[in-house]
């Protein structure tokens, strides 16, 4: 009862912590930190769109192909533009004070960004920029209002703008609106809601998703590369506490014997 207790409080936490963000809806992220493949999807979509500003300087590139599984040659061939050498850490060329002349705001190293931000805010954060010709690089976004960073990854999700769509009416506590009888959700048009202009993007929506998914699933890997190995001793640790449970009880069965 107890554990179960402690393990509930565990896993609230980061969802108190997250509600304190911006008043955007986030969106589930569903990571799965076991998952080879997202994680090499992930460090090449990292590496190719997002390593041209941000740097992840306390990571190296050896221990993440060792991390992840990807055979040193093949990481220096797909994944390290910088001409930096294997055992370098993920470090860019470009310098802080430009960027920040450039963007307004300098790219901030994302190497611990999932811990500060949580995985359902980057996933949320980087589907949901928009075009926003009031901006000196023609893109807002919906999670961080008026952010400096370009819309990175418009060539693979399309553009998307702000228009109307039919949407479900909530009322004052945010819960849906459902017709009494026919049971379906009341909607109402709604003219703040992002769509994607067809035939835009090289991605569906849903490969864009698991495209954003992979990426945030190696974001997290990153902030917390010892999570991949805790995961597994503790595997070993529970095997270990359930077998040993068998002989505590069977030494417990063995000593009260003689006393009833
Ligand atoms: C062209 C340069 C550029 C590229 C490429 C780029 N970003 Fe950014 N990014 C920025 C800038 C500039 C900021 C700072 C924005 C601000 O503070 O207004 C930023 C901010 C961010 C933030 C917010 C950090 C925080 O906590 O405030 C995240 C997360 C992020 N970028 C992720 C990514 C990812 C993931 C990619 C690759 C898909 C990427 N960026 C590609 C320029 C870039």
């Amino acid at each position: 009862m107890k554990k179960q207790f402690f393990a509930w409080i565990i896993a609230l936490m980061p969802v108190v912590a997250l509600a304190a963000g911006s008043g955007y809806p986030l969106d589930k992220a569903d990571i799965d930190l076991r998952d080879q493949a997202a994680l090499q999807d992930g460090a090449k979509t990292f590496a190719n769109y997002c390593m041209g500003c941000h740097s992840a300087q306390y990571q190296r590139y050896e221990r993440v192909a060792n991390d992840i599984g990807i055979p040193h040659d093949l990481m220096m061939e797909n994944l390290v533009f910088t001409g930096a050498k294997i055992g370098d850490h993920m470090k860019i060329g470009m310098r802080p004070d430009d960027a920040k002349v450039w963007f307004g705001a300098a790219p901030p190293d994302l190497t611990l960004v999932a811990r500060v931000r949580g995985a359902d805010w980057l996933y949320t954060y980087l589907r949901t920029f928009y075009e926003d010709a009031t901006r000196p690089l023609g893109a807002n976004n919906k999670l961080f209002p008026n952010v400096g960073m370009p819309n990175v990854l418009a060539d693979l999700q399309g553009r998307q703008v702000i228009g109307c769509k039919q949407v479900p009416l909530r009322d004052d506590n945010h819960k849906v609106v459902y017709d009494p009888l026919t049971a379906k959700p009341v909607t109402k048009e709604s003219c703040e809601e992002l769509t994607i202009v067809p035939n835009t993007g090289k991605q569906t929506a849903e490969e864009f998703d698991t495209t954003v998914r992979n990426l945030v699933t190696f974001l997290a890997y990153s902030a917390d590369p010892n999570k991949l190995e805790s995961q597994r001793i503790g595997m070993y640790v529970l095997l270990y506490l359930a077998f040993f449970f068998i002989f505590a009880y069977l030494l417990k069965r063995e000593y009260w014997k003689d006393v009833h």
